[in-house]
């Protein structure tokens, strides 16, 4: 049995999650209007990730005897200055996405819910991959500084993504 507390918190966390996604699928829609298929892959990979977590979240609450109340998503952004920018703000997200994470974890600590502490365990980690891996690719989109064919190189290697797996 969860408490009020610890449902409400999750029920945010799963509309953060589904928000991810709909962020992401956004990006991604960014990309494919301007011909970069493999950094719009990236982000439906990206996307389907997020909705994955969200369902995880989704069926943990309804184990525990709680509910997942649904309400609305807020518009995500759709315009970018650059595929930098994207990324950057993608970076951004995901650390957004950890602080909060954190707090829960940090609640349920608090309140003795030794099984949401043990849940979230899975998304401490998948948060350190996810800011690790948007800083690698943020790092090389730097490297490559705008040079044309290093950037379809990139695209390339990010058309290969798929579901479950890390990007190049
Ligand atoms: Fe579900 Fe990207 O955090």
């Amino acid at each position: 049995m969860i408490s009020e507390k610890m449902n409400q918190l999750i029920n945010d966390q799963y509309h953060r999650e589904m928000f991810s996604a709909h962020q992401y699928f956004a990006m991604s829609s960014y990309f494919l209007d301007k011909d970069l298929d493999g950094f719009a892959n990236f982000f439906r990979v990206q996307a389907e990730e997020e909705i994955m977590h969200g369902l995880k979240q989704f069926d943990y609450v309804h184990e525990v005897d709680g509910k997942i109340t649904s309400g609305p998503l807020e518009a995500p952004e759709n315009e970018f200055e650059s595929v930098l920018d994207v990324f950057e703000k993608a970076l951004g997200h995901e650390r957004y996405i950890t602080q909060n994470i954190n707090a829960i974890v940090k609640a349920a600590l608090e309140e003795g819910d030794f099984a949401t502490h043990n849940f979230f365990q899975w998304f401490i980690e998948e948060q350190v991959e996810e800011e690790s891996l948007m800083r690698s690719l943020i790092a090389k989109l730097k490297l490559i500084d705008g040079n044309t064919s290093a950037l379809y190189m990139m695209n390339e290697e990010l058309m290969a993504r798929k579901a479950g797996q890390e990007a190049a």
